[in-house]
């Protein structure tokens, strides 16, 4: 890490014009076509996106959409920037910010032209460019995702939109959790207070009251319901990125399997997943990935994966999705270390694949995500019951804490309707059994936790399963376990620092 901040230093680089010039044509010549990916989304599909939301809007509406903050990680270290998917979903822009606007109806501009859109984006700029990697700015923005106006952020402020003249304004309210970068004037913080002011945003009492109270045209809640319906079901383009997705994350747990010996450590098997994930193309894991051997595997969204050594006695629970051009999987399986189920750990793991086949049977147009939980709930109720786990199907017990489905997109808990599955969608199904240590039961059950999950796509008539590729029944878990891996001779020699 080059100890250098850019933030602080840069007004006082930003004389160094000759060096300024030179560093901007050296860095075009960095852009050079396979330094990227280019199997992204298209931009006929950012601005198909548009066009439906478009038709969804009210009358007489403008939606306001704004970027995702950076976060920081610690002093002058930010966190990998990712864009706020609903933003990513409407532009393609992976950059942050910058602010959209998309109009229901035609504006016309001062030089008569007419417009139904509009991005606000950061400018290109060669020294924060050699420093923190490349920016569209507004002309890339309009040659490489199809916009047909767009504009640096600066403009933002004193850009004329009389949003009086508007039934509704339309945007997601703010969490108040942006910095302001006194270097930048206008970053997303100053974006968002530019736009308070434009909109007569209200002050904190009388946010308090309804917006038929308040008597203004803001609205901070309907945009959602919009955005669920749109990103709920997905295009075949956007079905392309999930599946590969899944196919890799299938890779990975397959290799998991193949490689697994008592005394690895969680991080290890992580950093196995995450390899393979890599290895394929895959950018990033779409949320921090779940490995927790025996007591860890109980904590749902166990994420520290620190424990040192696994060992032969324990379950492993493994929860790892890879995220392919912001698209992610979501996958669970629950393996034996040693390679070989214990007759009590199969046992629970049976009731945990009925569960789940129980589910997968009724999944198609029409069913509820509720529905699917209720099947999964009575399966696991009746199986605990019939080991003696619970006393009773009806008991309340927290073996089966969560829910069974979410959507999977470009959120791993996406946006889209629960209530009626339709064709397209993609989803979930992950029931689990979790028996912490100190529960009401026979303490042979204490430790093991099992959960399994696959992914989904609801067709005409019934459902496809995406993950059908990673081994899920305990006979094919074993097999896999059986074969040979790669990382088999994957052997680093120990560690002794200098010589
Ligand atoms: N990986 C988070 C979940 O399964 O919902
Ligand atoms: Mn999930
Ligand atoms: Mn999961």
């Amino acid at each position: 890490m080059i100890l250098f901040n850019l933030k602080k230093n840069y007004a006082m680089l930003s004389g160094r014009f000759l060096l300024t010039c030179l560093v901007f044509v050296s860095f075009t010549h960095l852009q050079a076509q396979g330094d990227l990916p280019s199997d992204f989304l298209s931009k006929e599909f950012h601005k198909e996106r548009r066009e439906q939301l478009r038709r969804k809007l009210p009358k007489n509406s403008v939606a306001v959409f704004f970027a995702n903050p950076v976060r920081n990680r610690a002093n002058d270290v930010d966190f990998i920037y990712h864009q706020d998917p609903n933003f990513y979903y409407l532009t393609g822009y992976k950059e942050p910010d910058a602010v959209l606007l998309i109009f229901k109806d035609n504006q016309t501009a001062a030089n008569s032209k007419t417009y139904n859109e509009i991005i606000f984006v950061q400018p290109r700029d060669a020294m924060r460019e050699m420093w923190t990697g490349r920016r569209l700015g507004d002309k890339g923005v309009m040659d490489q995702l199809g916009f047909e106006q767009s504009f640096n952020n600066g403009e933002f402020k004193k850009y004329n939109v009389d949003f009086s003249k508007f039934d509704q304004v339309l945007f997601y309210d703010f969490f108040n959790d942006t910095r302001d970068n006194p270097a930048d004037s206008s970053d997303l913080y100053n974006l968002i207070e530019q736009f308070k002011v434009k909109v007569n945003y209200p002050s904190k009492d009388q946010l308090t009251v309804s917006r038929e109270q308040r008597k203004n045209n803001l609205n901070m809640t309907g945009l959602d319901g919009y955005m669920r319906e749109l990103r709920g079901v997905k295009t075949e383009e956007e079905l392309e990125f999930i599946r590969k997705a899944v196919l890799v994350s299938c890779q990975g747990q397959i290799e998991v399997m193949k490689a697994l010996k008592p005394g690895m450590s969680e991080r290890e098997i992580q950093g196995i997943h995450e390899f393979v994930f890599k290895k394929y193309q895959a950018e990033d894991v779409g949320y921090p990935s779940i490995v927790g051997a025996g007591h860890n595997g109980c904590i749902l969204h166990y994420i520290e994966n620190y424990k040192p050594e696994v060992s032969s006695k324990e379950l492993i629970l493994m929860d790892l999705g890879a995220e392919y051009r912001g698209y992610t999987a979501d996958i669970t399986r629950t393996i034996p270390v040693s390679g070989k189920f214990s007759a009590d750990q199969k046992a629970i793991y049976d009731i945990v694949l009925n569960a789940q086949e129980a589910a997968m049977k009724k999944a198609k147009p029409g069913v509820s995500f509720a529905e699917l939980n209720q099947i999964t709930k009575q399966v696991v109720n009746k199986g605990l019951k019939d080991l003696g786990i619970i006393k009773s199907e009806n008991e309340n017990h927290l073996y089966y804490p969560h829910g069974c489905c979410h959507h999977i997109g470009l959120d791993v808990h996406d946006k889209g309707m629960r209530d009626a599955l339709q064709e397209n969608m993609t989803f979930t199904i992950e029931p689990g059994i979790y028996i912490p240590e100190n529960s009401d039961c026979d303490p042979r059950w204490w430790g093991i936790s099992v959960r399994i999950e696959d992914d989904f796509r609801i067709t005409k008539n019934g459902n496809e399963h995406l993950s059908s590729y990673a081994p899920r029944t305990t006979d094919d878990i074993e097999a896999t376990m059986k074969l040979p891996s790669p990382l088999d001779n994957f052997v680093l020699p120990e560690l002794k620092g200098k010589k």
